[in-house]
C-alpha cells in the first residue's frame, strides 16, 4: 500500500484526512508535534512525533515510509495569536513549510497538498472571491499561508514539485461516525463555541458585531464540512497521481450563513436555546467571506455532500457530546 505523509494529521482536519486516506487504501502516516493536536485522534495509520522546524527529524521520517506525497495541515492558525507573537507565525507555519517542502524535494517526492486559507485574500467585503481574486491579507497567519503559496509556485518552477492548494473557507462537522472530530484549545471557531454555551461549558455565546451590512446585521461566512473538505484532498491527489498541473482552488460551498442563521439553525438541531451576549464589532472582522468559485467542482469533480448547516452542526453536535479528546 502507497503511504501518505499527514503532517498535522493529529489536528482537526488532518486526522479527517487519516480517516479518508486509510479509506481509500492508503497508509497515512502522521507527522505532528501536538502542539495543538491529539495523540487519541492518530488512529488511522503510524504516528511519528516530530516538529515542522526539525528537518533532521522530518528527513528520517520520509526516508522509513517513503510516502508517495504530502498533504500539509501542520500549521498555527490563531489570527489574533499571530498578531501578538507574529515571529511564531513566521517561524513555524513558513520556515517550517519550507523545510517540509525541501525535505520533499530531496527525497524525491512529486506531489504536494497544502492547506491554504481564505485569508490570503484579506479584507475584501463585497468582492467575489475566487483564485483570481488579489490576495491581500491582513494578519500575519494569512500572510505566512501566503507565503507558503509562494514556496510552491517557486519550487514548482525550479525543481518540479507538482502541487494542490486549497484555500479553505470556514471549516466545520465532524466524522459522522465519531471517531474523530474538532477539539481546539482554545476554541476559536462559531460552531463548537456555540455548542460549548448550548451545553455550559462556557456562559455564552459572544457575537461581535450586529450592524453590519447584512440581512440581519451578523456577519456572513461559507461554511464546508470537514468530511467533504478532506474528499477534496483525495480527489487532489489523484490529480496530481494522474500528470496533472499544478493548480489552486477555493473550498467553500457559495452559501454564506450569518452568524444568526447559523445559531437559528442550532435549535433546531439540538432543541436547545444559545445564550448569547451581543458584544460590538471585532477588529479584522470583515462583513463577509464567501467563495465566488466552482473551480473545485467543474476541474477536480468535487461534490459537497454534507456542506449544509444541518449536517454539520448535527455532526459536530455528536461529537460534541461524546467525543473529546483529553490531553
Ligand atoms: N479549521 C479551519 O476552519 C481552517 C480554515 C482555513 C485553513 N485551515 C488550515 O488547515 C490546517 C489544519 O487546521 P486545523 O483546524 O485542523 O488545525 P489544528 O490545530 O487542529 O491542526 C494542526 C496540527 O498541526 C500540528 N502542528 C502545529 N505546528 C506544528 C509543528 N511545528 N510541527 C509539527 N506539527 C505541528 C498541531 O499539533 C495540530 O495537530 C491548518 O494549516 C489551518 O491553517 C483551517
Amino acid at each position: 500500500m502507497d503511504c501518505v505523509l499527514v503532517a498535522g494529521g493529529a489536528g482537526y482536519i488532518g486526522s479527517h484526512a487519516c480517516k479518508a486516506l486509510s479509506k481509500a487504501g492508503y497508509i497515512p502516516v502522521c507527522y505532528d508535534n501536538l502542539s495543538t493536536g491529539w495523540e487519541e485522534a492518530v488512529k488511522f495509520g503510524p504516528f511519528e512525533r516530530g516538529d515542522l522546524l526539525d528537518r533532521a527529524r522530518i528527513d528520517e521520517v520520509l526516508a522509513k515510509h517513503k510516502p508517495i506525497a504530502i498533504m500539509h495541515f501542520a500549521a498555527l492558525s490563531q489570527v489574533g495569536e499571530s498578531m501578538d507573537d507574529p515571529g511564531l507565525y513566521w517561524r513555524t507555519n513558513v520556515m517550517g513549510s519550507l523545510n517540509l517542502i525541501e525535505a520533499a524535494v530531496e527525497a524525491d517526492i512529486k506531489n504536494f497538498i497544502f492547506s491554504s486559507t481564505c485569508a490570503t485574500y484579506g479584507d475584501q467585503d463585497n468582492v467575489v472571491l475566487d483564485e483570481n481574486s488579489v490576495q491581500q491579507p491582513i494578519n500575519a497567519y494569512g500572510a505566512s499561508k501566503r507565503a507558503v503559496e509562494n514556496i510552491l509556485y517557486d519550487f514548482e518552477r525550479r525543481y518540479g514539485l507538482r502541487h494542490v492548494i486549497f484555500r479553505y473557507f470556514n471549516v466545520a462537522g465532524a466524522d459522522p461516525e465519531g471517531e474523530v472530530g474538532e477539539y481546539h484549545q482554545p476554541e476559536t471557531h462559531l460552531i463548537p463555541l456555540m455548542l460549548d454555551a448550548i451545553d455550559g461549558k462556557r456562559d455564552a455565546l459572544t457575537i461581535f458585531g450586529t450592524d453590519y451590512d447584512t440581512p440581519d446585521g451578523t456577519c456572513i461566512r461559507d461554511y464546508v464540512h470537514v468530511c467533504d473538505l478532506v474528499d477534496a484532498h483525495l480527489l487532489g491527489l489523484n490529480w496530481l497521481k494522474d500528470g496533472k498541473q499544478s493548480e489552486v482552488f477555493n473550498l467553500g460551498t457559495g452559501a454564506g450563513f450569518s452568524v444568526r442563521a447559523v445559531v437559528d439553525h442550532s435549535k433546531d438541531v439540538t432543541n436547545k436555546a444559545v445564550p448569547i451576549i451581543e458584544r460590538t464589532r471585532r477588529a479584522g472582522d470583515c462583513t463577509q467571506l464567501v467563495s465566488g468559485s466552482t473551480k473545485a467542482e467543474s476541474e477536480l469533480g468535487w461534490t459537497p455532500v454534507r456542506s449544509n448547516l444541518k449536517a454539520m452542526i448535527g455532526d459536530a453536535w455528536r461529537w460534541h457530546q461524546t467525543g473529546h479528546y483529553s490531553k
